[in-house]
């Protein structure tokens, strides 16, 4: 949007602002197609700001789409191949967006989209071994999906001079230190090292209740844990991160703010002994989870719903302690298997629960109580660039709300999050 308005105002057309900051869906018509919108329907649903709208496009432009409120949401010059968008194609749930966007990067730019993720494997496996050569590097596992395709990217290209080194931070669900391991000793060949590191972060997170300054402690915890354990292996040059391409958008690049600084990429102390392999630096979730299935990463890996690196710390809400920690492992225990009994757990992106610093007063048997009040937070997404919330049916909610209230006796109220992302994130900190 920003970029049509500037083109606007650049090449002599006339913009002017609303009042209206908020992100919102609009029914567009299709005035004219031109190649930008060849194929589409004569109605689209987009999803647009309408803060800054064009009142007057430059000369040569024609206008191809508009809404009852923002008359021009699409306009081409097809002449000198400029063009422009108010409203969000790449938003999920903006209809035909990927059309739009394909139109224009194969009809127009001319590209032919051969990049594919055979060819990816290929050419960061001989990278990898360009750059690491004969050195020894250390590998941070989480147990989710982008380290162990990281992971197993690296161990092709350089084999034993690899070691996974996994950090219990006591960040982690219920039961998950015990399935990663399993799950690594079936699927790989690589050496691996277990360091439960839990107390002294816990130590280091105590009464910290700012979010970004709850990961940058766990980023620069988790480097601190990997020189200690490193050393012990003699003399490592690198560190392979499963780092992807969203947490290097949000961490802030050249064209973007910072939204959150995701603890792999902007948590990192200044000064560290490594250098850095991240070979999912390019990639999105759905583009990893393909190279694992390329490299034969069973299912229950690769389609395991992402987890944030600094864990449960920025689902409990404020300052972090094991009581706390502990509420949120049992109540999210019960979400993920009630949403795996319903068959959902592979459908959407995410589904976890939140601990805000909420007490409420309840009723349970003849007892007043003042307890936690949980939320549950489930989201569809493709990408996790935006989100919006899953409609889970009425039963389930009913089902997993019951269990979390009788079955976790420190919560006595249950709540659902219904906002998409944007305005809100995914996770709450
Ligand atoms: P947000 O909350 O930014 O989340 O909408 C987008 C996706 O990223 C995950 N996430 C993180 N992952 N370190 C990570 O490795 C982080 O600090 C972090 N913060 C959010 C989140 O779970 C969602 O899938």
């Amino acid at each position: 949007g920003y970029g049509m308005q500037l083109m606007v105002r650049t090449l002599g057309g006339k913009v002017f602002s609303t009042k209206k900051q908020w992100f919102s869906k609009a029914t567009l018509h299709i005035k004219n197609k031109g190649n930008l919108l060849k194929g589409l329907p004569s109605r689209i649903i987009g999803w647009m700001n309408e803060g800054v709208l064009v009142q007057e496009p430059p000369a040569g432009f024609s206008i191809l789409a508009g809404s009852s409120t923002c008359p021009v949401a699409a306009m081409a010059d097809e002449k000198r191949k400029l063009f422009g968008l108010n409203f969000h194609p790449e938003v999920a749930h903006t209809s035909q967006g990927t059309d739009i966007l394909k139109n224009f990067l194969y009809d127009i730019c001319g590209f032919r989209g051969d990049w594919t993720m055979e060819s990816f494997i290929g050419e960061s496996v001989s990278s990898i071994k360009d750059r690491v050569k004969d050195s020894k590097a250390v590998c941070g596992l989480s147990g989710g999906v982008d380290s162990m395709v990281a992971a197993l990217l690296t161990h092709k290209a350089i084999g034993d001079q690899l070691t996974c080194i996994f950090v219990d931070h006591g960040l982690l669900r219920k039961g998950e230190v015990e399935q990663v391991k399993e799950i690594f000793e079936k699927t790989f060949r690589a050496k691996l090292r277990t360091v439960d590191a839990s107390a002294e972060f816990l130590k280091l997170l105590h009464n910290v209740a700012d979010p970004e300054e709850k990961r940058k402690i766990i980023g620069s915890h988790f480097i601190r844990v990997f020189e200690r354990e490193a050393s012990s292996l003699g003399k490592i040059d690198f560190l392979v991160q499963g780092t992807l391409y969203t947490d290097v958008v949000e961490s802030g690049t050249a064209a973007a703010a910072t939204i959150k600084s995701h603890h792999n990429v902007g948590g990192l102390p200044e000064r560290m002994p490594f250098e850095l392999v991240e070979p999912l630096r390019q990639l999105f979730k759905d583009e990893v989870r393909e190279v694992g299935r390329l490299l034969g990463l069973p299912d229950g890996i690769i389609l395991r719903q992402p987890f944030p690196g600094p864990g449960l710390a920025i689902r409990v809400l404020g300052p972090v302690t094991k009581e706390k920690l502990d509420i949120l492992r049992e109540a999210d225990a019960i979400v993920t298997e009630e949403i795996k009994n319903a068959g959902l757990y592979e459908e959407i992106w995410q589904s976890f629960v939140v601990l805000p610093e909420i007490k409420s007063v309840g009723v349970k048997g003849d007892e007043r109580t003042y307890d936690y009040a949980v939320v549950l937070r489930a989201v569809e997404s493709k990408d996790g660039m935006t989100a919006d919330w899953a409609r889970l049916p009425y039963d389930l909610l009913e089902k997993i709300s019951y269990r979390v209230v009788n079955e976790v006796p420190q919560v006595n109220r249950f709540l659902y999050d219904l906002t998409p992302k944007p305005p809100a994130t995914i996770e709450w900190e």
